[in-house]
C-alpha cells in the first residue's frame, strides 16, 4: 500500500520583502484568517524579521521557516545564518537551493546538499528547490536537469520536502500547463523512489512559480503536487489564504 502523503503544505516565501511593521501585520492577518484551513501553512520571512513574526505566530497553526542556512552549525562565516539559529528563532522549516540563491550566489548542488544535511541535523525540515530554465526546457532537457539537481542536492536518507520551481515561472505570471506539471512531478516522484526506495514515496513535492488564487486549485489538484511554494502572492494575506483554501481538503 502506498504510504499516506501528509496534507498539502502551502508555504509562503517572503523573499527580501517587508520591514518589521508590515511583516508583523501580515503575520497577524494570516493568523486571524487561518482558522478552518485544512492545509498545513508555513511562512518564510527574512531571517531578521523571523523573531518578530515568530512572536505573532507562536502557539498558532502557521509554521515558520528560514530562506537559507549555512552548512556549518556555527563559526567564522560573516553574514551567514546557521541552521540552529533558525531553530532558536522559532523556525521548523528552511528553504534551500532556491533558484535565486543558485543564480545570485552561485550555490551548487553540492553546497545545497551540505546545507540540507545541516538543516536536518538541526531538526529543520528542508524544502529543497529544483527547476529548469526556459532554455533548458526549450531544448528538451527539463527532466534531465531536474534529475541531476535531485541526485546532487539531496543527501542520503533525505527526509524533507522538494519544491519544483521552473525558473521561467518564478515571478513571471507564466506557469507550466497542468500536463507539464503532472509530467515533472511524476518524474520527480520516480526519481525520489529510485534514490531513496520506499523512503521516496512520502516526500512531499511542492509546485512553485506564479501560484495565485486564480490558478491554485488547478495546480494543487495535479497528481503528485503536495502543496505550493508561493512567492509574490504570499505577501498579501487574502491571496495566500485563498491559495491555501484552494488546496484539496481545504
Ligand atoms: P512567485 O515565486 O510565486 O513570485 O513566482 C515563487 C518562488 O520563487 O518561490
Amino acid at each position: 500500500m502506498r504510504p499516506l502523503i501528509a496534507r498539502p503544505l502551502i508555504a509562503g516565501n517572503w523573499k527580501m520583502n517587508l520591514l518589521r511593521g508590515p511583516a508583523v501585520a501580515l503575520a497577524e492577518a494570516l493568523r486571524a484568517g487561518a482558522g478552518g484551513i485544512a492545509a498545513e501553512l508555513l511562512v518564510c520571512p527574512p531571517a531578521i524579521t523571523l523573531p518578530a513574526v515568530a512572536a505573532v505566530l507562536a502557539g498558532g497553526p502557521i509554521a515558520l521557516g528560514g530562506q537559507d542556512c549555512h552548512m556549518a552549525p556555527e563559526g567564522a562565516h560573516t553574514g551567514d545564518i546557521a541552521a540552529p539559529m533558525l531553530v532558536d528563532a522559532g523556525a521548523s522549516y528552511v528553504i534551500l537551493g532556491h533558484s535565486e540563491r543558485r543564480q545570485n550566489h552561485g550555490e551548487t548542488d553540492e553546497q545545497v546538499r551540505e546545507k540540507t544535511v545541516a538543516a536536518l541535523a538541526a531538526g529543520l525540515v528542508p524544502i529543497v528547490c529544483v527547476g529548469e530554465t526556459a532554455e533548458q526546457r526549450d531544448a528538451g532537457n527539463a527532466t534531465e536537469v531536474v534529475g541531476w539537481q535531485l541526485s546532487g542536492s539531496l543527501p542520503k536518507g533525505f527526509a524533507g520536502v522538494v519544491a519544483y520551481e521552473p525558473i521561467w515561472a518564478i515571478g513571471t505570471g507564466r506557469t507550466p500547463s497542468e500536463a507539464e506539471v503532472a509530467d515533472m512531478h511524476g518524474f520527480i516522484r520516480a526519481e525520489l523512489e529510485r534514490q531513496f526506495g520506499a523512503g521516496g514515496a512520502p516526500i512531499r513535492i511542492l509546485y512553485g512559480g506564479s501560484v495565485k488564487p486564480g490558478n491554485a486549485a488547478a495546480l494543487l489538484a495535479v497528481p503528485e503536487v503536495g502543496g505550493a511554494l508561493v512567492g509574490g502572492a504570499s505577501l498579501a494575506a487574502a491571496d495566500f489564504l485563498a491559495i491555501a483554501r484552494a488546496a484539496p481538503g481545504g
